[in-house]
């Protein structure tokens, strides 16, 4: 490989003169940029060879410029000279190892179609990251419903006790919920995987650049068409950050019950999740689950910052776009993170089966399963609600109930059910057995949610891996291709 004289670092790349005044900091993204940086090697590295491929640069330029590459990766993100961003920074680096020649590595590209490049292809193992989480999350759920398809809890509306259901089956509640967040972020990787790379400042090159060569370099599932929306469009950002805000939103739902289930002794939480006071010797404090409830606050803000920056922008190319990229970085690190350690403070949870036993018939919580008796036996729904409404103001037993019969219905309650099956109806556990409706809390039914959970688990896994592997071997490829010109 051939090695030029370099020149002086501050004459390198004379567009540098713009950006040494005041304002230098203030333009800067090189704070944000290390999330990049790999990124922008492999961007770098594709461009190059295909450059070569069609005879835009010659093999020996390629390879000089492909080896300068190397040792910037080698020296690292830290060792970048000055620059208003990591991409003038590695050009910069270039070029001030092999001279004039590491000036072509800029051929027929903008830092426009470069940045759009990078965000896509370092957002993707981000996507990837979360989506496994989400699965862990999922698994969990699945495991401990399994071990309590059968534990009664009282189910709340409005925070009230309402009727009783299993932990398995609230459990599954969120293992559902938690399974469309994994959806909603592989249709958001679909449009994610696109390369943008080739457009240019957004006018295209007269260049003979191979735009799909590049993306199938770089792992693209295909490219943006038009150079102009490829340049601009960050609709990408929000699908990404709308994915991860309802994902935080749904897990927050999980983090706040398991607050409240805690306040009212039904479940305890693992000292690895839970933190003391300062100064109350006896306190135990679910603090790691109020900070996961706190993050749909932060990925809903980010979603709403990333839109409001994106309002109204001109085509094609604004400097604002550089304010929106870090919100999905701070989504994808902080709602990760939330997820995981939801899964953690879940699977190490441990429910208190009596005083959930015990809760789950408070409240008169088991009306609703008189009334369907009642309603079973051909009492209109709305007169043995009404007749069970009664009973539950008079001491909510089988002697209120009686009585409400002889008021409301004009007979005795035995005459529409034998006393046994009011008695069952009456007990939470019995209550839960009745409701074997698809989807319902009836160990049965639980038994089938979880099967169907672990169907979802399994084949969103197998789709995980393989997008995964799609990256490997197209980073293995670049790796193979970039030998030739070594
Ligand atoms: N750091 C910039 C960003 O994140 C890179 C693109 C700069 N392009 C430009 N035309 N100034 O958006």
């Amino acid at each position: 490989m051939k090695q030029e004289s370099a020149p002086e670092t501050s004459d390198v790349v004379r567009r540098d003169r713009f950006s040494g005044g005041p304002a230098r900091g203030f333009l800067s993204s090189m704070d944000d940029d290390d999330r990049i940086f790999e990124a922008d090697l492999a961007v770098d590295r594709a461009h190059v060879v295909m450059l070569a491929e069609q005879g835009i640069v010659g093999d020996d330029e390629a390879s000089t410029i492909l080896g300068a590459l190397e040792a910037v990766e080698q020296a690292g993100f830290d060792s970048l000279p000055d620059g208003e961003d990591v991409h003038a920074a590695i050009e910069t680096a270039v070029v001030s190892k092999i001279g004039d020649v590491g000036g072509k590595m800029h051929t027929a590209r903008s830092r426009n179609d470069e940045v759009a490049t990078c965000i896509r292809y370092r957002l993707r193992e981000d996507v990837l990251s979360a989506v496994e989480t989400t699965l862990a999350l999922r698994e969990t759920l699945a495991d401990m419903a399994t071990e309590h398809a059968e534990t009664v809890m009282p189910g709340y509306t409005h925070l009230q006790p309402a009727q009783p259901t299993t932990v398995g089956h609230y459990l599954l509640s969120y293992e559902q919920a938690v399974a469309r967040d994994t959806e909603r972020l592989f249709d958001a990787y679909e449009r994610v995987n696109r390369s943008p790379l080739g457009a240019a400042a957004f006018a295209g090159t007269p260049f003979d650049v191979d735009r799909e060569r590049t993306a199938e370099l770089l792992g693209f599932d295909g490219f943006v068409a038009n150079s102009m929306d490829a340049a601009s469009a960050r609709d990408f950002l929000v699908e990404v950050v709308a994915a991860l805000a309802n994902l935080a939103t749904t897990v927050s739902g999980l983090a706040e019950d398991l607050v409240v289930f805690s306040n009212k002794g039904l479940v305890e939480l693992s000292d690895d999740y839970s933190s003391t006071s300062s100064i109350m010797p006896q306190k135990k404090n679910p603090d790691t689950l109020e900070l996961v409830r706190s993050i749909a606050g932060d990925a809903s803000a980010g979603l709403n910052g990333l839109l409001t920056t994106l309002k109204g922008l001109p085509r094609a190319y604004n400097r604002d776009l550089q304010n929106a990229t870090p919100h999905a970085w701070d989504a994808a690190d902080a709602v990760t993170d939330a997820v995981e350690v939801a899964a953690g403070a879940v699977a190490t949870a441990s429910w208190d089966e009596d005083a959930l036993a015990e809760a789950a018939g408070e409240g008169f919580s088991t009306a609703t399963g008189v009334a369907d008796l009642l309603a079973m036996q051909g009492v209109p729904f709305r007169k043995a609600h009404e007749m069970v409404a009664i009973a539950s103001e008079n001491g909510a037993d089988y002697a209120a109930l009686d009585s409400a019969a002889e008021d409301v219905l004009g007979n005795s309650l035995s005459n529409y059910v034998e006393p046994a099956a009011v008695e069952a109806a009456l007990d939470p556990a019995e209550s839960v057995a009745m409701r074997d409706s698809t989807g319902g809390p009836a160990p049965g039914a639980v038994a089938e949610q979880v099967a169907a959970a672990e169907v979802g688990v399994t084949a969103d896994g197998d789709q995980l891996a393989d997008e995964r592997e799609s990256l490997t071997s197209a980073s293995a490829a670049l790796t193979e291709v970039m030998n030739k010109y070594d």
